[in-house]
């Protein structure tokens, strides 16, 4: 009797077993098709080409989930921003770069399209398959190319670390509830911002001849002495151009508060 009692104990946890693996599979192949039927109209599943991004209508799903990575970290929360995000889409809220959303214009509200209990299910299916890692790979050498591209044309001295490009950083970050601005903050950094870009602009005006003179000069075979004063003027350029962002930099942490910096900052990297 007992061999028959263990093997039945046996049988009710195997068939147990069976079915909480076959729910679990079931549940995720059910948010794989949920996407596909619910968000592939308009996102991008498969990991984009670098020459398709140009053509989509709103980023890929890899692009999706990783800015929500970036910009918080528990799943829970992560979860509940999907939720919320696709009923009640909203520029505030996005987690996406501003000038992303100026390009795709704001998702239109799903309500009607998915159910909320469907929407679970997607939510968990995207976090657990995205990002792929090829598509980190991908936007992690755009952003380095960025960046690179940024310090070729930049003509500030101390750029090693690429110091924040704050004025960029906030354009980018504006309306978004999370750094909440103020009306008066606005106002004050758009006094800095105007400032700094005149400044940069006024200095690159006048850098760019006298860097083509140098080169000019290399190429005809001038003797480098006779560019010396042209290294100069150049040199006292590029220091005027340092305290320009230096000085950005320390207007617009003043204005900010401490958490404002600290939303901004991932932003940055
Ligand atoms: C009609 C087209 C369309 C459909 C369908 C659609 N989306 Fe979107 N979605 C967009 C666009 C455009 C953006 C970029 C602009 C924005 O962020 O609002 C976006 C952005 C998002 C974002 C990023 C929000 C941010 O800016 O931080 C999430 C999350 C998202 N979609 C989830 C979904 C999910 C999940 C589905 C399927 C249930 C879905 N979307 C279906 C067009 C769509």
């Amino acid at each position: 009797m007992i061999w028959y009692i263990r093997l039945k104990e046996f049988t009710v946890k195997k068939i147990l077993l069976l079915l909480a693996s076959t729910t679990a599979m079931t549940l995720a192949s059910t948010g794989v098709a949920l996407l596909e039927k619910k968000c592939a109209s308009c996102h991008m599943l498969e990991t984009p080409e670098f020459h398709q991004i140009p053509t989509l209508k709103a980023p890929a799903m890899d692009a999706v989930v990783f800015h929500i990575n970036l910009a918080m970290k528990e799943e829970k929360k992560k979860k509940d921003f999907i939720v919320d995000y696709v009923f009640n889409p909203d520029i505030s809220k996005s987690v996406c770069e501003s000038n992303k959303v100026a390009k795709y214009g704001v998702m239109p509200s799903q309500k009607g399209n998915v159910k909320k209990e469907e929407l679970v299910l997607i939510a968990t299916e995207m976090l657990a398959q995205y990002p792929h890692p090829k598509f980190v790979v991908m936007i992690k050498e755009m952003l380095t190319n960025d960046k690179m591209k940024a310090l070729q044309t930049s003509p500030f001295l101390v750029n090693k670390e690429g110091l924040p490009h704050m004025t960029k950083l906030l354009i980018q970050n504006w309306d978004k509830a999370g750094l909440g601005l103020s009306k008066e903050q606005k106002e004050k950094l758009l006094v800095v911002r105007k400032e700094t870009l005149q400044a940069v602009k006024y200095i690159k005006k006048q850098l760019n001849p006298l860097e083509d003179e140098i080169v000019e000069a290399m190429i005809d075979r001038e003797d480098p002495k006779s560019i010396e004063k042209t290294l100069e003027k150049i040199a006292t350029l590029k220091m005027e151009a340092s305290r320009v962002h230096l000085k950005c930099i320390a207007q617009t942490t003043a204005i900010l508060t401490e958490e404002q910096v600290g939303f901004l900052l991932p932003f940055w990297e």
